[in-house]
């Protein structure tokens, strides 16, 4: 990456939703942000009433709200349609005794069936899971199992992924197929065809659940990230003033519902903002999202730092055959902007790409490029309006430009997590610092109040924007029976930012071999999920290890990329 501090690239001219960040800064306040819900005199709220129904009584009704395609679909949902679709889904939930509170996992590709199923089941006050489609049997259960899920909804592609004799907890497997559905499941299409279209919407509280999204950590299992209904505010807030959504635009955010962008900013934030909403299923080729693009208009268009990449290596001409010039407002997420991709990006698109900083825990977007700030090619930007973020020594104090340190934001926010499911002294370590989240990134901030990106301060890793856990693809790499032991990081990858290199030792037996290579890299991909599958493995005799036996990944990265191991003393031998 080559940064210059001093690059700036100026503000477009156009009117955007939020003038003068600095003004926006100091007069902020969120209860100015609650006049916007009906709840603001009732008390009582629920997510999907405020992203979809209340856009009936307003007038926007018979607006579209959801574009979808993918190769084999084409449809468009209007707010009403959609109202009508999740009345429905909440009452077949309703049925089969589903109460606020339980957990129920959506486990199935991009469909309007899964946009319908998540927000019928936050009409009833069902907290929601939503699972990547390429998640594997153990992935799966893990998860269900953690959350104690009492229902999932599933398409008859992934159902062999659910083992329920090993579910005790899973009482409704609810099936979306056009076909008939196996005996022991529930007919998502009979029991919507038989639903009323009338539904008794569940008032929660503002603190009450609404989604857990499971995220990798460097230990352990996977930790489930509570969210309440109160996130709304930032979801709302925020895709008015960072994806500045307006009346007209057409918004396509790329992420999948299985990661937390899908739901917050590919869901929420458009939604509660009234935006028509584009969802494009199947899988990513440039031409594919150029034509994407070009078809629907689309005016604001939120995506990845790796699909950028990627679009930048397809080459300039392949955009040059499009027609774009709809788009209006670009936005990033998920890993460091590489400079030349936002000089890129300027040149073939004529825009600039904002890029955002933000987690899983966040719920939401906290340090944003604005339609009216000067960008600086590589920097993440400034914190919200709301929000206060600094770069804190493990003291707590405060470190002054340019001195690298934790990236932490200043509690609370209100979409921040609310609990880790199931592990409150997971929960208690981010906020170790009275008064402070503590993100896990390294990072530094200068003169202006600009944050950059340095890394991960733990051994997370990020591959293709999509984080994976060192520690759940080394326990699925040692169930293959070659492998003794493993150790897991991230390596980096011009394309995907990181790739997953494995170290494995290898069992008595077992001689290293290329087809061994593929058979163990098969074995996790269908194990535990394809994003979580080495791309690289390397064989060792054997593994840089504690003296408590702690692999040392650190010791191994440094191998992997020819700098000093550090600190040994704790080393076996
Ligand atoms: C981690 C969070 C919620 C967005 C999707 C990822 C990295 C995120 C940026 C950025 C550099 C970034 C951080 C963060 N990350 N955005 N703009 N620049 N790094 O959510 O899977 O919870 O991952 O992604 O390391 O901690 P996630």
């Amino acid at each position: 990456m080559s940064i210059d501090h001093k690059e700036r690239i100026s503000v477009a001219a156009a009117s955007p939703n939020m003038g003068s960040y600095e003004e926006a800064h100091a007069s902020f306040d969120w209860s100015e942000v609650e006049k916007q819900f009906t709840w603001h005199e009732t008390g009582k709220v629920n997510m999907a009433f405020e992203a979809i129904d209340r856009h009936l009584a307003e007038g926007r009704g018979q607006k579209t709200a959801l574009l979808y395609s993918d190769p084999k679909r084409d449809e468009s949902y209007t707010f009403e349609q959609l109202s009508l679709l999740s009345n429905r889904f909440s009452n077949v939930l309703r049925k089969l005794g589903l109460a606020k509170g339980e957990r129920l996992f959506i486990f199935m590709p991009r469909s309007p069936e899964l946009y319908v199923a998540l927000l019928g089941s936050l009409k009833l006050g069902v907290v929601v899971g939503p699972l990547f489609e390429a998640f594997m049997e153990t992935a799966v259960k893990d998860r269900l199992l953690d959350s104690t899920a009492t229902a999932i909804v599933t398409t008859p592609a992934l159902l062999p992924r659910i083992k329920r004799d090993e579910l005790p907890d899973l009482k409704h497997v609810i099936v979306v197929s056009d076909e008939g559905v196996p005996e022991g499941t529930i007919s998502y299409k009979d029991e919507m065809a038989a639903a009323s279209e009338e539904a008794q919407i569940e008032w929660l509280d503002r603190e009450d659940g609404l989604l857990i999204h499971y995220t990798s950590g460097s230990t352990g299992k996977p930790k489930g990230v509570f969210h309440v209904q109160n996130a709304m505010l930032q979801h709302y807030h925020t895709g008015r003033i960072v994806l500045d959504l307006k009346e007209d635009d057409v918004y396509w955010c790329t992420a999948d519902p299985g990661w937390v962008t899908g739901t917050s900013y590919g869901i929420f934030a458009p939604w509660l903002n009234g935006a028509t909403n584009v969802v494009r299923g199947g899988r990513f080729s440039p031409q594919d999202w150029y034509t994407t693009l070009q078809r629907y208009g689309v005016t604001v268009w939120y995506s990845a730092p790796t699909a950028f990449r990627m679009l930048m290596g397809a080459g300039d001409d392949s955009v040059a055959q499009y027609d774009l010039s709809s788009l209006r407002h670009v936005l990033s997420v998920g890993e460091p902007l590489n400079p030349e991709v936002v000089r890129w990006g300027l040149k073939v698109y004529g825009q600039r790409i904002h890029d955002t900083w933000w987690m899983t825990e966040t719920g939401g977007q906290l340090i944003c490029n604005y339609p009216s700030m000067e960008i600086k090619p590589g920097s993440m930007g400034r914190p919200i309006p709301g929000v206060e973020a600094a770069i804190i020594d493990d003291a707590g104090n405060e470190l002054p430009p340019y001195r690298m340190g934790n990236l932490a934001v200043r509690t609370p926010w209100p979409s921040m997590m609310r609990k880790i499911w199931n592990n409150p002294a997971k929960y208690e370590e981010y906020f170790r610092i009275p008064g402070w989240y503590i993100s896990g990134d390294s990072a530094y901030r200068d003169e202006d109040g600009y944050f950059w990106f340095q890394g991960r301060i733990d051994d997370v890793i990020n591959t293709a924007g999509e984080r994976v856990g060192p520690f759940e693809v080394e326990s699925k790499l040692v169930e293959h029976p070659a492998v003794a032991e493993a150790g897991v990081i991230g390596k980096p990858d011009p394309m995907r930012g990181e790739i997953i290199k494995a170290f494995i030792s290898l069992r008595e037996g077992f001689e290293p071999s290329d087809e061994l290579k593929a058979d163990i890299a098969r074995f996790v991909k269908e194990g535990l999920s394809a994003h979580a599958s080495p791309r690289e493995i390397e064989f060792k005799d054997k593994l840089p290890k504690t003296r408590s036996g702690k692999i040392m990944r650190r010791v191994l990265k440094a191998w992997e990329l020819d700098l000093p191991t550090g600190d040994l003393s704790t080393i076996e031998d």
